[in-house]
């Protein structure tokens, strides 16, 4: 029986979501942060070492793929999207190709990958994609972002999510305000709430099936170098005043980037956005988890060090991270 976009939504939101998405130049400098260098045999293996930690399907019911990725097979020829549905979790990729500058002497960014989408969505389903993903980027700095970046980078969400829709896929939406910078907690609020208010009217405007999405925000913090850092409780609270304001109570699922944070602080605020959520249930109603990069691989990556012998270890840790950010997710860390 075909599932509907919402089931499917549902279930890849059930516990929390691996970004294993990172683009050839985002895993090379990954791997090269570990002194390895990377190639499509090394990014295989470190994949691979993730997806068969055991016990993975306990904390994990998604993955973002990249497009080598997908294509890629356990050491015993098992296809990567095959290996992580026999263990009931959905396979997704990310369809995005990266960003541009609107000028060389601006900040902003749009986020390319238009051209051929249709058709490349149908070749990623018959791959084993049950979802998608494309990432919008927004810097805070002197008058960026700007009307015209929000608008042009809401339109790009937009038309994706509509194109995956039509193809039977769950897009998750991703527009990140970067944490980049010396901004206060105060503006990161403010142009977190206008990026997603652009984002939601958008996706009206282009009728996306909203209990068909997922939506990939950014944690409402300061500027990573801004030395006024709010504590835990008050990221908490503000980030979900920020929802509240912007995402309809029909989107299925939230689930945020780390964005850089570390991996335990980014487990603790997502632990007390659950907390406060689960007190008021009424106000903010979707289920809201994690969809890590960093946060769920840094530490399991630094284990590996690219080392055959540290695998096992490398799993353990990753395993001890996963099922953290998951207990996180339901607010019970
Ligand atoms: O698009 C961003 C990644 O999927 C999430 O990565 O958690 O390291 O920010 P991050």
């Amino acid at each position: 029986m075909n599932k509907t976009l919402n089931q499917i939504a549902k279930e890849v939101v059930a516990k929390t979501i691996l970004a294993a998405d990172e683009s050839t130049g985002t895993i090379s400098k990954r791997l090269t942060s570990i002194g390895v260098d990377s190639t499509p045999e090394v990014n295989r293996e470190y994949r691979q070492m993730l997806f068969t930690a055991s016990g993975i399907e306990n904390y994990v019911s998604g993955v973002i793929l990249f497009d080598e990725t997908i294509r890629q097979s356990s050491n015993n020829e098992i296809p990567f999207p095959k290996l992580l549905d026999e263990k009931n979790i959905s396979p997704g990729i990310k369809v995005d190709k990266g960003t541009a500058k609107f000028s060389e002497d601006k900040v902003d960014t749009y986020t390319e990958g238009a051209d051929g989408l249709e058709k490349r969505l149908l070749e990623y389903k018959n791959l084993g994609a049950r979802f998608a993903k494309w990432r919008s980027v927004y810097m805070i700095s002197n008058g960026s972002p700007t009307q015209e970046a929000l608008d042009k980078n809401a339109e790009g969400l937009a038309l994706y999510a509509k194109a995956c829709q039509d193809a039977g896929i769950v897009p998750i939406v991703e527009p990140e305000v970067l944490m980049d910078g010396d901004h206060s907690l105060e503006q990161d609020k403010e142009i977190t709430i206008k990026a997603l208010s652009v984002v939601f009217n958008k996706l009206k405007v282009y009728e996306v099936h909203l209990g068909g999405v997922i939506l990939k925000p950014n944690m409402i913090t300061a500027g990573k170098d801004n030395p006024k850092q709010a504590d835990v409780e008050t990221v908490a609270q503000t980030t979900l005043d920020v929802l509240k304001t912007t995402v309809p109570f029909e989107v299925s699922g939230i689930a945020f980037l780390s964005g850089g944070q570390s991996p335990d602080l980014a487990t603790g605020h997502l632990n007390a956005i659950n907390k406060l959520r689960n007190a008021k249930p009424d106000e903010y109603p979707w289920r809201i988890t994690a969809s890590f990069g960093r946060a769920l691989q840094g530490e399991a990556l630094e284990a590996w060090g690219g080392k055959k012998e540290n695998i096992e270890k490398a799993q353990k840790v990753f395993i001890e991270r996963a099922e953290k950010v998951y207990k996180a997710s339901l607010g019970q860390l």
